[in-house]
């Protein structure tokens, strides 16, 4: 498996997946200079690459050179691990089936559009939910939508805040999303190309 992991912030999943032994990662990209996840690469020896969407003349000549990107490196499988930005149409459909990003709830519930970060937690608190959790899914054009790969649930406390929570869920994260890319890696390395 070569691994591209995309992150835009702190980077504590991309650190678990360098700290869990045996996924490698070809190359991290943000499209944050100043994104916490590059460091944490770059202490690792993993190459990175800043790509700000906003820097290319239109999406398109963003998707075009993102994809470049990829396939120079002979990236097959993509990790969204914090990334906040829309992965273009045309890199999705190149790596259908290979992408895959962690949402901090029990998708379906709480995702979508504005559906990130702090945002998630409060939303699951204000709906008087009993448990929230993780998932690990495939990407889709759409935000949140793709195929479910893998959930795990925590339980809510009566004294949660946004934060408490979310702190329970990202430790929650940092096993599952390194056993969703073993998963994605098996069905890679005993599918015969046709
Ligand atoms: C995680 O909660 C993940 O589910 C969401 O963004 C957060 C990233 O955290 N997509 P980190 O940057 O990996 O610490």
């Amino acid at each position: 498996m070569r691994l591209a992991v995309f992150a835009s912030g702190g980077g504590s999943n991309l650190q678990a997946i360098l700290d869990c032994g045996d996924i490698n990662v070809t190359v991290c990209i943000s499209n944050n200079a100043n994104a916490k996840a590059l460091a944490r690469a770059h202490a690792r020896g993993v190459e990175t690459l800043v790509l700000n969407p906003g820097t290319f003349a239109s999406e398109d000549v963003y998707a075009a050179h993102l994809l470049c990107e990829l396939q120079s490196r002979r990236v097959n499988t993509v990790a969204l691990a914090g990334y906040m930005r829309k992965i273009p149409a045309s890199v999705v459909a190149a790596f259908r089936g290979r992408i895959l990003n962690i949402h901090p709830s029990l998708l379906p519930a709480f995702g979508g559009k504005g559906m990130y970060g702090i945002h998630v937690h409060r939303a699951v608190l204000e709906s008087g939910a009993r448990q929230s959790g993780a998932t690990v899914h495939f990407v889709d054009e759409e935000y949140d939508t793709g195929p479910i790969l893998l959930q795990e649930k925590v339980p809510i406390h009566p004294d949660d805040t946004p934060e408490s929570l979310a702190q329970r869920v990202l430790s929650v994260e940092h096993t599952l999303f390194p056993r969703a890319l073993r998963l994605l890696r098996y069905t890679i390395e005993t599918t015969i190309q046709s």
